[in-house]
């Protein structure tokens, strides 16, 4: 490994060693956004020289922007044989990801991911095996990529007794949302403009069905201790049934809807959720708008927020640069910490929450008829709006006290099958 570096503080420019000293050696597994990013990145300063990357077609033509140095290869052995200081997986998906990081690893070689879904499904492993090889394996751009928190808590166990994660995770969503209640465009109409502005996939089905969130909320639900917690384990909802009366309505009650990611731990077990939210205007994050990511942490000393860019190629990039040169320092995040050995698998259950309701239908009964039908399946309400009559068909929406998944979904269907067919929604709701 080359000698360690000390960084100079740098202001939004690539960083700069300020002890002449060999720089880090990286091997890129993957040349596309992040990559080339990181590429690009280090590749502006010293401290920091990618010798090669993995692709998958190497004859491609790359930009002319990526530093001609960088030996481009579909072959991974080379890769390794190299004997780069870092490897930085920037592949994404599951395989080659993760048997590539385990090459890595028990060659000795530390490893940087931004590879949320690998370490949401196979972080457990991974990191087990980075701290029996004792070396670093450190994943801070998996979850808000421009905003650096894990690698502090990481060192910061008492700080970081964390009960709750409550969060905004997924950028494309949160803009979704933020256009349609803003702009009063329909969730078509705001996804394409999220793709036409690079903020969206073009097939952006992990984003707006929940996916890319599950992952980092397990992923989060993992770092700070809660146990190991597969994303399919978690209540998973999509925004598509959101529409723009929705959000109308949640202003009317005092709040707007958000894509949300929740967790708490009770007793040997986590109660955790990914999907669309009623968030009052009394939480803060009902105010993070458009691309913004924010995560909330609910610990013994108070409510920590973190804020800031969730994903971007120059913005990630700058976070793996970070952690490459704390790998190459040796400093890992799980390896040298005896209080975490392995991570426990634990259960994860429905949380139970107030509800806010929309009900859709031809002909819908009186608003007393309908609290009292909810009522009797122990549904009680809290706030009932006027009813909403567009086009001929009226929704009507309410606020309910907390009950659990299960009873909200009978009543409902009751009310369904009373009322010749109305249609129902139920999204969870934060507290203040
Ligand atoms: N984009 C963001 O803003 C962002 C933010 C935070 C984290 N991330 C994470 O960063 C990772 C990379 O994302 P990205 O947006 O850079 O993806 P991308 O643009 O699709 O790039 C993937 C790269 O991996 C290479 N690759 C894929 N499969 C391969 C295989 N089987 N063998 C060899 N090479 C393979 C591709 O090769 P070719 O070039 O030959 O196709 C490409 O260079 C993902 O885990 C993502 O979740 C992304």
């Amino acid at each position: 490994m080359s000698t360690v570096v000390v960084l100079e503080p740098a202001c939004g420019i690539a960083p700069q060693a300020s002890a002449v000293s060999t720089p880090i050696r990286i091997a890129l597994l993957g040349l596309g956004q992040i990559g080339s990013a990181v590429a690009e990145l280090s590749h502006r300063g010293q401290t920091v020289r990618v010798t090669g990357a993995l692709v998958r077609t190497p004859g491609r033509a790359r930009g002319s922007h990526l530093p001609r140095d960088i030996a481009v290869t579909a072959n991974a052995d080379a890769l390794f044989a190299d004997d780069p200081d870092v490897v930085v997986e920037a592949l994404g998906g599951i395989e080659p990801a993760r048997t590539l990081v385990r090459d890595a690893l028990l060659r000795g070689i530390p490893v940087v991911t931004a590879n949320k879904s690998l370490i949401a499904r196979h972080g457990g492993e991974l990191l087990d095996l980075a701290a029996q090889r004792g070396v670093p394996l450190l994943y801070e751009a998996s979850v808000l990529a421009g905003v650096p928190f894990l690698g502090t808590f990481a060192r910061r166990p008492h700080a970081a007794a964390i009960t709750a994660i409550t969060g905004i995770v997924n950028g494309t969503t949160n803009y979704i949302l933020s256009s349609m209640r803003t702009e009063r465009v329909d969730g078509a109409t705001a996804l394409a403009e999220a793709q036409r502005r690079g903020f969206a996939e073009p097939d952006p089905r992990n984003d707006v069905g929940g996916i890319d969130a599950a992952e980092k909320l397990a992923v989060l639900a993992g770092h700070f201790g809660f146990g190991r917690v597969l994303p399919s384990s978690i209540e998973t909802t999509g925004i598509t049934e959101i529409v723009g009366l929705d959000l109308e309505h949640a202003g009317e009650f005092g709040g707007t809807v958000k894509a949300i990611v929740h967790a708490h731990r009770i007793a040997g077990s986590v109660r955790a959720f990914a999907g669309p939210a009623f968030v009052p205007s009394t939480n803060r994050l009902s105010h993070i708008d458009g691309v913004e990511n924010a995560v909330i942490l609910c610990g013994t000393y108070g409510d920590l927020c973190f804020s800031g860019p969730g994903a971007g190629p120059a913005a990630t990039a700058a976070t793996i640069l970070d952690d490459v040169i704390a790998a190459a320092r040796g400093e890992g995040w799980r390896s040298t910490d005896a209080r975490h050995p392995t991570i426990p698998d634990v259960p994860v259950e429905a949380a139970t929450t107030g509800w806010f309701v929309r009900i859709t239908g031809s002909s819908l009964p009186e608003g007393e008829e309908i609290a009292d039908l909810l009522g009797s399946h122990g549904v009680w309400l809290r706030r009932a709006s006027a009813p909403d009559t567009r086009q001929g068909i009226e929704s009507r929406y309410f606020l309910s006290y907390p009950c659990a998944k299960p009873r909200i979904d009978r009543a409902l269907a009751s009310l369904s099958a009373a009322t010749d067919g109305s249609t129902a929604l139920a999204l969870r709701t934060l507290e203040s």
